[in-house]
């Protein structure tokens, strides 16, 4: 009777996890062909499917914050097939009525994915379904921000104390986002140059700092500027053009007192490689004082064009070393593409 019920309970434990790990998946939008279920569609009773209906797609965040519905529907499709294929006789209703009604609703232009970085806590977000809308790729998270940021969740003490500003934010936040949550940094500037862009990463940054103060700083060189105050770390968002920086921007930056820069996937167009070379000597001129150090995380999708960005790096007194991120802790997963075409740089001015 006693190994009965203890055998229960140690079925029931490693179906609680496994449910974590489905859940985990499914919310931060990992494809459905590469979520682990193990045999854990094999067994399911009506309970058990309570559970896992509960945990994904009625989970409150996809609720409030709802996934891609071409996702939720693949996810769906694929549980009942199994299900099904491994003869479960009694299907939970639950997932034929949610299916339908999903079926029913058209995609939106924009869904979430949900990243659980601490127990309990999650970085939601919203990003546009197309890779490329009104012009631009800023309103998608792409890997290589998602490599930093895993990069950042692994060696938060590099950033400790450091006032942070990155170029070319796209969207998401996400890269300040996993400062302000794993780091005791001093400052973070997250920039862009598109206007739908920096309205985006506003939207994200105010979803995910909810019980920060969120000041309007005053300022007559930016277009736009928001700031967010915790007890240690100040945020910003500022509209910077790359080939704007000196005529609108020096002032600000000299305020900034910025000692470390970040970037993700910024590195595709060589038509824009001048203006971004330029940017970055105007920047290093202005914290020459401060050993500043610029941190790139890149796709590489054609090794002759980066080549050509480091090639006009080296022309104008930078070095530019790799960063090794074989043994990266994967805190972020990452959905749509893989990984390993991203590679991550720290590029110096040689003195
Ligand atoms: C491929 S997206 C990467 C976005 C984000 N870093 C990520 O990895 O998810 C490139 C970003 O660079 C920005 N960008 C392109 N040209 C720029 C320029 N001249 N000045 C400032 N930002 C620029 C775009 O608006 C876009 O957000």
């Amino acid at each position: 009777m006693r190994e009965k019920s203890e055998s229960v309970l140690v079925t029931r434990v490693y179906k609680m996890s496994k449910f974590k790990n489905i859940k985990l998946n499914f919310l931060s939008g990992v494809p459905v062909k590469d979520i682990d279920f193990k045999d854990i569609l094999t067994n399911l009773d009506w309970e058990d499917q309570e559970t896992l209906i509960r945990a994904t797609i009625l989970h409150e965040r996809n609720v409030k914050y709802p996934l891609r519905n071409d996702y939720q529907k693949i996810f769906i499709k694929h549980i009942i097939q199994q299900l099904e294929s491994n003869e479960v006789s009694d299907i939970h209703d639950k997932f034929y009525e949610i299916l339908a009604e999903k079926i029913s609703e058209c995609d939106s232009e924009f869904s979430y994915k949900h990243f659980n970085v601490v127990e309990n806590e999650f970085i939601s977000i919203k990003e546009s379904n197309s890779f490329i809308r009104d012009g631009t790729t800023g309103l998608k998270l792409w890997p290589a921000a998602v490599t930093l940021s895993n990069y950042i969740f692994n060696n938060p003490d590099i950033f400790n104390d450091k006032s942070i500003l990155e170029i070319g934010s796209g969207c998401s936040g996400l890269v300040g986002l996993a400062l302000l949550k794993s780091s005791r940094c001093k400052q973070v500037f997250l920039s862009d140059c598109h206007d739908t862009v920096v309205n985006k990463l506003i939207e994200n940054i105010n979803l995910n700092l909810e019980g920060y103060n969120i000041e309007n700083l005053e300022s007559s060189l930016l277009i736009r500027q928001h700031s967010y105050v915790n007890n240690s770390c100040e945020m910003g968002i500022l509209n910077l053009a790359w080939e704007d920086i000196i005529e609108n921007q020096k002032e600000l930056m000299r305020k900034c007192k910025i000692n470390m820069i970040l970037a993700a996937d910024i590195v595709y167009d060589s038509s824009i490689f001048k203006a971004l070379v330029s940017c970055l000597k105007v920047l290093f001129n202005l914290y020459c004082d401060s050993s500043l150090q610029f941190v790139l995380s890149q796709t590489i999708r054609n090794q002759e064009t980066f080549n050509e960005f480091c090639k006009l790096l080296k022309v104008n007194s930078f070095d530019v070393t790799e960063i090794s991120i074989d043994n990266l802790e994967r805190k972020i997963p990452f959905a749509n593409e893989p990984l390993n075409d991203v590679k991550m740089y720290r590029i110096c001015q040689n003195k």
